[in-house]
């Protein structure tokens, strides 16, 4: 409802005017050299000014740098695309998703624009002109404007939706299942006893949690591991890093303290990664944790579609490491094919009847497996989507039949 108002304005009732949009597209050069600094400078300086804002972002993400190069993608596709945002429609909801399962208001957003004005101009300096930030300042403004429209519209289904809420609510861990060595799933009930809404499977949740010697909240997605239409939902999480430097924070806390009966924080269900409809063939191709949305993907093709042709390939360093084995081969449809990809397999693994290769998923494989008119949705590790993508596509599947979620902010494969 809100982007039909805002390509309206953008049609010619509050547009930007001529000049703001050949400045902002004439600085895309610029931006494309120094963006990533921009963006490192912009946190530095928002986090300074506004501590409280290190409860809503994931700082092990700012650690690594892949939520500035994230910002500073889109910032710059934004202003290649200023006059006419619509090709970026589905990016930004893709963003609003991940927005609206953090909880960000629309009073977030001038704090935004002002440090990403700020620091425009503290590393472009001269080359900043007045013109060049009064130009950004109501581009800013337009794309802010799009996002609290579309994110308007999420918060109102999130809390409409029968079981529904707005932002956190509590829920209890009602049972703590080990799926392999490294992952543990967690069934969640809301405390107050209420329904759990219902979801498209494929989509996460925002665990919340306050860990005792962190000075911040701690906010995580975690995909939902199940087909919809249970009494709970259940994520699955990997332990990162276990004992290492920088152990993973919010999956190690899950693991070690977060016990059967204890409750946590969560929003409800978010995401653009979703299973279509199609009577078409469906190819999953899942690594290591990477399962989760994709298992409660093939559980709803089961139940809805028993006639769809699937292929499941989960790839895994070994069968220690390789969670819901069972659910996989316990899932029933007249044209179902399983195959497990091992990287480090044991004897005893390679013994599996759906062992098919030690290694990694390539492009042989894939040859070997590829269905015209199939859908591929993939997750895992970033080099095994960079790896695949590549393949799919040099195997000439069109863009749009490839599926793919990152487990943190979203990246250009460079495919
Ligand atoms: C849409 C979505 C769905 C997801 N679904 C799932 C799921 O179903 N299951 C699942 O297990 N995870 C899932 N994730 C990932 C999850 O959200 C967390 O990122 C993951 O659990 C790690 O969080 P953590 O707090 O344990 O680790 P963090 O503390 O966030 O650390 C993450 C990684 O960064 C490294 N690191 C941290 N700090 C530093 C530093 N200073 N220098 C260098 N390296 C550092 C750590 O060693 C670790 O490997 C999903 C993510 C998204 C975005
Ligand atoms: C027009 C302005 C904005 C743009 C272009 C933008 C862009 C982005 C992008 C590209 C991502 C990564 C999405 C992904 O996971 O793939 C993101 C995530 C996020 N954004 Fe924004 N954003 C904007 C405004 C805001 C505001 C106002 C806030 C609140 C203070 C905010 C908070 C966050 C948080 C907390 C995340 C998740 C970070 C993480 O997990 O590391 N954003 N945003």
């Amino acid at each position: 409802m809100y982007l039909k108002y805002f390509f309206k304005k953008k049609r010619g009732l509050v547009m930007l005017s001529e000049k703001t949009i050949d400045i902002v597209k004439s600085t895309v050069p610029v931006l494309e050299e120094y963006g990533t600094t921009i963006t490192k400078t912009f946190y530095k300086n928002m986090f300074a000014a506004h501590p409280e804002l290190l409860n809503i972002f994931n700082q092990a993400n700012q650690e690594q740098g892949r939520q500035q190069t994230a910002l500073s993608n889109t910032v710059i596709a934004a202003a290649k695309y200023i006059d006419n945002l619509a090709v970026i429609v589905p990016v930004v909801k893709q963003i609003a998703q991940k927005h609206r399962s953090l909880a960000v208001k629309p009073e977030h957003y001038p704090i935004v624009g002002e440090h990403l004005l700020g620091a425009i101009k503290e590393v472009l300096g001269d080359a900043a002109t007045d013109d060049i930030i009064n130009a950004w300042g109501e581009a800013y403004g337009a794309i802010a404007d799009a996002f609290i429209g579309i994110e308007r519209d999420m918060y109102t289904v999130a809390t409409e939706q029968e079981g529904g809420w707005l932002d956190y609510k509590d829920f209890t861990v009602t049972d703590k299942v080990q799926e392999s060595d490294v992952i543990t799933s967690f069934y969640l009930r809301p405390a107050d006893g209420n329904k759990v809404p219902t979801y498209l499977p494929g989509q996460y949740i925002t665990v919340r949690v306050k860990i005792p010697g962190e000075p911040y909240l701690l906010n995580r997605q975690y995909s939902l591991s199940v087909a919809p239409g249970q009494e709970y939902f259940r994520i699955s999480v990997k332990k990162e890093a276990e004992g290492q430097t920088h152990e993973g924070r919010v999956s190690n806390y899950l693991h070690k303290s977060v016990q059967i009966g204890d409750t946590i924080e969560i929003t409800a269900p978010a995401g653009e990664f979703t299973l279509d409809k199609k009577e078409t063939p469906v190819v999953f191709l899942a690594a290591g944790v990477g399962i989760t949305p994709l298992l409660s993907m093939v559980q709803t093709v089961s139940a809805e579609q028993p006639k769809r042709a699937v292929q499941f390939i989960q790839a895994v360093n070994n069968g220690a490491e390789q969670a819901f084995k069972n659910e996989l081969t316990n899932i029933h449809l007249q044209d179902y094919s399983l195959s497990f990809v091992y990287a480090n397999p044991t004897e005893a693994d390679e013994q599996h009847p759906y062992f098919v290769k030690k290694g990694y998923v390539d492009q042989e494989l894939l040859t070997n497996t590829l269905k015209s008119d199939a859908d591929y949705y993939i997750c895992g590790p970033v080099p095994f989507m960079q790896a695949v993508v590549h393949a799919l596509k040099e195997l000439g599947v069109q863009e749009e039949k490839i599926h793919f979620e990152f487990f943190g902010p979203a990246m250009q494969l460079g495919a």
